[in-house]
């Protein structure tokens, strides 16, 4: 069983938890989830950042003790994971004792090593990014290039560390290492900043007094902030009091981080571990920023989406599809909330949730809500769905190895569109007609059902409750992993669990303008603008079934050449389900959805209708299905 040690940084507690925080967590639960599947030991680790001169101010303007604000602060960021199903092996905080004393620890290492000796810093510091700047890193040689705040001048005794004497050896292992520090581009940044030269850094603070007390000086102060937090990456796992775990887990395979912080991790963290004699970790990688109007999300400008406000309005799996779907996770990403309806509407409710509900729908209606056995060879359209289903694992691993999520789930989803275009190929609606063709309709079924336990699979690192949901809807109860990622392996005749929509539609509201310059009409009259308002669109319909209930009312499932929708149509004492299915309509697409008797009716389809008759409108030639009609 191969290891698979992740982390994301610990977090300042100086302020509430935001989206930016909630991205790269997001982004390590799914990588961490993503091993689990593959049957690796896994070790995911997350936590708080509690100590430092910022905490400390920001607990006094308060006027509570800084643990408490710590304990409160902390709380927020337990129960945001917990809502976005955070899977976390170990939840560190720099306040507990076992992490101060490893803390310690590590740092008489490095003392030991003769790496620190005692000095004065006179110079820059900028306090919500708690670190050291030279004035030329300094925009107009005032503000902090990350806060865009002034800097403060401060003037202290503290201890050093000689990490001038890593430089050489930082450049060797970071040349011999071509993937030690991804994306590329940020590679080229430090080994930039690396040949510009290294100065040594402070590693104490004279002036603080929140934080972990210099071991070897009682009188000298805390750690730097930035000294403790580093190592809560080895005090987690047992550097100090359990070896055995230390070894199992050490070195981490990935540490990610945002773009802001890799040169600590890819410098600073590095010349720590090299001092105190310990290997270092396999890659480190730094993401782009979340931006919202071109600003990058940050408590300090004020500029947050909160990611718990999102998940509550269009669930926690939306949320966690969009943001890794949406951007490249090396480069910076521009937030609206009009990208994430639309992704989520195309991706999620258009093209997943269609493919399930069609398959779905057809299974109840055919087979009684059982899932059918195969029936007779596969042709060359099941061959090609189930070749792409088959191969799926192995074109993704290599780009979750590269923690490129965006291309992952671009190819996840070449099968989801597959899938529908072999309904759309196969029309099973069709097939359901003559009672001949019953054994290819269950091939085909079976082949759609299959197709989605394995999306199921694949997806679950991204959306675990969506997937679990998935496979409960087809029946499976046993726990699935990718060496479940065999074909053949759903067993025929299961029955379907409760079958409902799980991705729902958002609806976008739009302003419709009114011109004041028009011409006024009649009441009776419309002008040609008025009747361009309706979207009407060539459909058929896909499946039909009786609305519980109520005798008048058909629930049509309808293909509209982009997606299928549900629509609730008043013709049930008109049209049998039989007569209506594969029939093409004509269907006013840009109505209002609407409930009816708990189902959302997405549109109308038109129907001449007299007083004891209807009859439904439909087209002289074929035509595509989308084409507009006007
Ligand atoms: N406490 C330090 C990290 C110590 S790790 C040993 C720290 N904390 S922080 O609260 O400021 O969190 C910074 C991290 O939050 C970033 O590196 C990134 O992972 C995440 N993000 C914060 N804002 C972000 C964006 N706007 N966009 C993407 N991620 C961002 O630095």
């Amino acid at each position: 069983m191969d290891k698979f040690y992740i982390t994301t940084p610990i977090y300042y507690v100086n302020d509430v938890p935001h989206m930016g925080h909630a991205y790269t967590t997001i982004a390590a639960d799914i990588l961490a989830r993503f091993h689990r599947l593959c049957g690796d030991d896994v070790f995911f680790l997350t936590g708080v950042d509690e100590h430092g001169q910022n905490i400390e101010r920001v607990a006094m303007q308060k006027g509570i003790p800084e643990q408490q604000y710590c304990d409160a602060m902390t709380e927020q960021f337990v129960s945001l994971w917990k809502k976005l199903n955070i899977s976390y092996d170990y939840f560190i905080r720099t306040t507990s004792e076992r992490h101060k004393k490893a803390a310690q620890k590590l740092f008489k290492a490095i003392y030991s090593a003769g790496d620190i000796y005692k000095g004065e810093y006179e110079g820059w510091y900028c306090l919500p990014c708690e670190r050291f700047y030279k004035e030329s890193e300094l925009i107009d040689g005032k503000l902090c290039p990350i806060h865009e705040k002034p800097a403060d001048w401060i003037k202290e005794h503290n201890y050093f560390f000689a990490l001038s004497k890593y430089r050489d050896k930082l450049i060797e292992y970071i040349m011999a290492n071509p993937d030690f520090i991804q994306p590329e581009s940020r590679k080229n940044e430090v080994l930039s900043v690396l040949k510009s030269g290294l100065d040594d850094r402070s590693i104490s603070r004279s002036s603080v007094k929140w934080g972990v007390p210099v071991p070897i000086d009682q009188d000298s102060g805390v750690l730097y902030v930035w000294v403790d937090a580093l190592s809560n990456y080895i005090t987690a796992i047992g550097y100090g009091d359990d070896p055995d775990t230390l070894s199992r887990y050490w070195p981490a395979d990935v540490h990610i981080m945002g773009k802001e912080i890799v040169f600590f991790h890819a410098v600073i963290w590095p010349a720590m571990l090299m001092s105190a004699g310990l290997p270092l970790p396999k890659k480190i990688f730094g993401h782009g920023w979340l931006t919202k109007d071109g600003k990058k999300i940050s408590k300090t400008t004020g500029n947050i989406i909160n990611p718990g406000e999102l998940a509550n309005e269009f669930g926690v799996d939306a949320v966690r599809y969009f943001f890794m779907r949406e951007y490249s996770f090396g480069s910076d990403g521009d937030f609206t909330r009009e990208g994430f309806i639309h992704r989520i509407n195309s991706d999620l409710a258009n093209d997943l949730g269609n493919l399930l509900n069609r398959t779905l729908a057809m299974v109840k209606q055919n087979f009684g809500e059982i899932v059918p056995s195969p029936d007779g060879d596969s042709n060359e359209l099941d061959n090609e769905l189930i070749n792409l289903s088959i191969g799926m694992l192995e074109k993704v691993k290599p780009l979750m190895d590269k923690l490129s999520f965006n291309e992952a789930l671009e190819t996840i989803w070449e099968l989801v569109r597959r899938a529908n275009k072999y309904l759309d190929e196969t029309a099973p609606w069709r097939l359901a007609k003559e009672p001949s063709n019953r054994g290819r309709l269950a091939t085909v079924l079976y082949n759609c059902i299959e197709t989605l336990r394995f999306l199921s699979i694949l997806i679950s690192p991204f959306m675990p409750d969506s997937s679990l949901k998935i496979q409960e809807q087809i029946g499976i109860s046993e726990t699935q992993t990718f060496a479940d990622l065999e074909w053949g392996k759903t067993p025929h005749n299961i029955s379907l669990g409760k079958v409902e929509p799980i991705f729902p539609r958002i609806e976008v509201k739009t302003k419709v303008e009114s011109k004041s310059t028009e011409p006024k009409t009649s009441d009776s009259e419309i002008t040609i603008d008025d009747f361009r308002k309706l979207d009407l669109r060539v459909v058929e319909v896909l499946s039909a079934e009786p609305v519980e209930g109520t005798d008048k009312l058909l629930l049509l499932k309808i293909a509209t050449g982009s997606g299928t929708r549900n629509v609730v149509a008043g013709i049930a004492e008109y049209y049998s389900p039989e007569e209506i299915i594969g029939k093409k309509v004509i269907l006013v697409s840009n109505l209002k959805p609407a409930n009816v008797r708990g189902i959302e009716s997405q549109g109308m389809i038109l129907a001449a209708t007299g007083k004891n008759e209807l009859s439904i409108v439909t087209i002289d030639k074929d035509m595509p299905l989308g084409t507009k009609v006007r």
